[in-house]
C-alpha cells in the first residue's frame, strides 16, 4: 500500500471525526490507488494483478485473466466460447473487439426444427449441433497483437499452472458442480473433467485439469494457429465429424476476431462506451437511457412505483427494438438510424406515465406464446492498470458448461441457442427474436453482453459488466442509473436489488426482496404483471474511480463468489 494511499485514508478517517458515527460511503468495496482487477474468481483476479505488477497494461492483464478463468471457472470461462472486450487505452482511445462464435458454414435457418417446423427440444442447447465456432482464442490473439506489451506465452503461463497444479474448490465452484451434477453425469467427457473421482470434488480439494493444461501449453507455444489450423483444430473437427456436429477445419480456419465500432453516447454528463452488434448490449442500453433522459428520474424515489414504471417502460420499448432490428451486422440490415444517438429518445414519446403499455402494442410482430427458463452462466471482468488503461470484458460459453461437449480438456459453447431458432419462439432466456437474428452460415448469433466503460470529464469513471443472459443489459443499465441518477456509489448500486423487463414475456422480473408489497400493488394497478424470481441473476463486476482522492473502488457482486482487489 502506498504512502499516498495511507495518508488519504488517515485524513478521511480524521475528517469523519470520532463524533461522527458515519462511515465514509466508500468503505466497503476494495480500495486501491493504482490498479484494480475484479473478476468472478479470486485466482483469476490475482493472476491479473500479478501481470499489472510486472508492468503489463490492462489488456495484458485481461488476456491472463481470460485464460485463468478458462481453468478456474469451467462453467463460463473458456477457450471454447467467445466474448467481447471494450478497451480504453491510457491515451483515451477506445476500441471494442468481437470474438463472438459464428454459426458453422453448414448451418441452416431451420436446423433446430423438426419436419413439422417445430423446435426440437434441447437440440440448440445440448450436444455437438449446439456449438458455434469458438472465437475466444482468436480474440485474445487480436487484442494482444493490437495492445499487448508482455509476451503472449507469459500471459497464458499462470493458467497452465492453475490447470496443472489444480485450483482449490471453493463453495461457489462446488455449488455450481453439484447443482449441475445431473446434466454433467450424462456426458462422459464433461464428467471426466469435472468429477475426476466420480462425484463433485469436495470443498477444499484441488481440481486438476491435465488435458486442459496440455491444450493451453499448445496455445501458449503455437499461438492461435494451433487452435484454428493445427492440432486443436483437428481434434475439434474430428470430434464434430464423429458425432454429427457441423464445425469443420474450414470453419475454424475461416474464423476471424474483429474490431467493431463502439457504441458511444452521453447520459447526464457521462460518456458511455459499450459493445455494438453482434452484441445488442450497447445499443439497447443506449435506447433505454435515452428514453429515461426525457424524465427527471431522480425526482421519483429509488424503487418507487413511479421510478420503476418509467424504467420498465423504457426497457420494454428498447428490447422490442432489439428483438426485431438487431443481428450480426455482417448479415443483418440494421437501419442506420438505430445506431444514431437520439433513436431512443423518440421511443419515449409513447410512454404513458400512469399506465403500462402492453408489449403486444409495441412491436406486435414479436408477440407469441413464450416458454422462458432461467439463465445460467457467463462471466465478466473489469480492470484498471497503473498506466490508466482499462478493460471491460464479458465472455461466455452461453449455458453453464456450454453444450457439455468437450474436446482436448475444454468445454464447447452452445451459443447457437442465442440465434432465432424460429421467429416468435422464445430462446432459453425467454427472448423472442426476429429474422435479423435468424441462422445463416458463418453468422454470429446476437448477444446481450454489455461490457462498458464510462467516462466523466474525459476520465474513466466506471468499468463494469455482468453475466445473466437477457438480463445483462438491464443489470448494467440499472447499476448506472442507480449511480448516476440516484447518487449511489458503484458498490451500493451493485448491491442494490434489480428489476428486469425484456418486452416479452410481458412482465417485470424482480429479484428476491427487490420491491416492497406497496410498490408491487401500485405497479399492478398501473397494469404491470410482476414476477419475483426464484434466485438472483447477474454478477456485476465493477470499478469506480473516485476523482476526489484518486482511489479505485472495486466491487465483485455479492451475488457471486469473485474477488475485487488492487494495489
Ligand atoms: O451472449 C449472450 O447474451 C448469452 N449467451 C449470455 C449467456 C449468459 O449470460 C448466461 N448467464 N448467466
Amino acid at each position: 500500500m502506498s504512502h499516498r494511499f495511507l495518508a488519504i485514508v488517515v485524513l478521511c478517517l480524521a475528517s469523519a471525526g470520532p463524533a461522527s458515527a458515519q462511515q465514509p460511503r466508500w468503505w466497503g468495496p476494495a480500495v486501491a490507488d493504482s490498479a484494480m482487477v475484479v473478476s468472478a474468481k479470486s485466482e483469476a483476479t490475482r493472476v491479473g494483478l500479478d501481470v499489472l505488477r510486472r508492468g503489463g497494461n490492462a489488456v495484458d492483464a485481461a488476456i491472463a485473466v481470460h485464460f485463468a478463468l478458462a481453468v478456474t471457472l469451467p462453467s463460463a470461462g473458456n477457450i471454447g466460447g467467445g466474448g467481447f472486450m471494450v478497451v480504453r487505452q491510457a491515451d483515451g482511445a477506445v476500441h471494442t473487439y468481437d470474438y463472438r462464435e459464428r454459426a458453422p458454414l453448414a448451418a441452416t435457418e431451420d436446423m433446430y426444427l423438426d419436419a413439422a417446423g417445430d423446435p426440437v427440444e434441447g437440440l440448440s442447447w445440448y450436444g455437438w449441433k449446439a456449438v458455434g465456432t469458438p472465437g475466444s482464442v482468436a480474440g485474445m490473439a487480436l487484442v494482444h497483437e493490437r495492445h499487448g506489451s508482455l509476451p503472449w506465452r507469459d500471459l497464458i503461463e499462470p493458467a497452465i499452472r492453475l490447470a496443472e497444479e489444480g485450483f482449490v474448490v471453493d463453495p461457489h465452484t462446488w455449488a455450481s458442480l453439484e447443482g449441475d451434477a445431473t446434466d454433467i453425469r450424462q456426458f462422459p467427457g464433461a464428467a471426466a473433467i469435472l468429477f475426476p473421482g466420480g462425484n463433485p470434488p469436495p470443498i477444499g480439494s484441488r481440481l486438476r485439469q491435465p488435458a486442459l493444461a496440455r491444450t493451453l501449453r499448445l496455445i501458449a507455444d503455437g499461438g492461435p494457429d494451433v487452435f484454428y489450423r493445427g492440432e486443436i483444430a483437428d481434434s475439434i473437427a474430428n470430434a464434430m465429424a464423429a458425432n454429427g456436429g457441423l464445425i469443420t477445419k474450414q470453419d475454424l480456419a475461416a474464423y476471424e476476431a474483429k474490431e467493431r465500432p463502439p457504441v458511444t453516447f452521453d447520459y447526464r454528463g457521462h460518456r458511455i462506451h459499450s459493445m455494438g452488434p453482434p452484441s445488442s448490449g450497447g445499443l439497447t442500453m443506449m435506447w433505454i437511457l435515452e428514453q429515461l433522459e426525457t424524465f427527471d428520474l431522480s425526482k421519483y424515489p429509488f424503487h418507487s412505483a413511479a421510478s420503476v414504471h418509467r424504467i420498465v417502460e423504457a426497457m420494454r420499448r428498447a428490447y422490442g427494438e432489439r428483438n426485431v432490428l438487431l443481428g450480426d451486422p455482417d448479415f443483418a440490415d440494421i437501419p442506420p438510424e438505430a445506431w444514431r444517438e437520439g433513436y431512443g429518445t423518440a421511443l419515449a414519446a409513447t410512454i404513458d406515465t400512469l399506465l403500462a403499455t402492453p408489449s403486444a402494442e409495441i412491436r406486435p410482430e414479436l408477440f407469441a406464446a413464450v416458454v422462458p427458463t432461467e439463465s445460467t452462466e457467463t462471466t465478466h471482468f473489469s480492470i484498471i492498470a497503473p498506466d490508466g488503461s482499462a478493460v471491460a470484458s464479458t465472455t461466455t460459453i452461453n449455458g453453464g458448461f456450454g453444450s457439455y461437449m468437450t474436446v482436448a480438456g475444454f468445454f464447447l459453447n452452445n451459443e447457437m441457442d442465442d440465434a432465432t431458432i424460429k421467429p416468435g419462439v422464445a430462446n432459453a432466456y425467454g427472448l423472442v427474436q426476429g429474422r435479423a437474428n435468424a441462422i445463416e452460415p458463418g453468422k454470429r448469433p446476437l448477444s446481450a453482453m454489455t461490457p462498458t466503460i464510462v467516462e466523466k470529464d474525459g476520465r474513466v469513471k466506471y468499468v463494469l459488466g455482468t453475466p445473466g443472459g437477457s438480463t445483462i443489459i438491464t443489470s448494467v443499465t440499472q447499476v448506472l442509473i442507480d449511480a448516476i441518477d440516484y447518487g449511489m456509489t458503484l458498490a451500493e448500486a451493485n448491491d442494490a436489488k434489480r428489476i428486469h423487463h425484456q418486452h416479452l414475456p410481458d412482465r417485470i422480473e424482480v429479484e428476491p426482496f427487490g420491491l416492497s408489497q406497496d410498490t408491487v400493488d401500485r405497479l399492478t394497478t398501473m397494469g404491470h404483471t410482476i414476477r419475483f424470481r426464484g434466485g438472483y441473476s447477474g454478477r456485476v463486476e465493477t470499478i469506480e474511480v473516485d476523482f476526489e482522492h484518486g482511489f479505485l473502488f472495486g466491487r465483485s457482486d455479492l451475488r457471486g463468489g469473485g474477488l475485487a482487489d488492487g494495489f
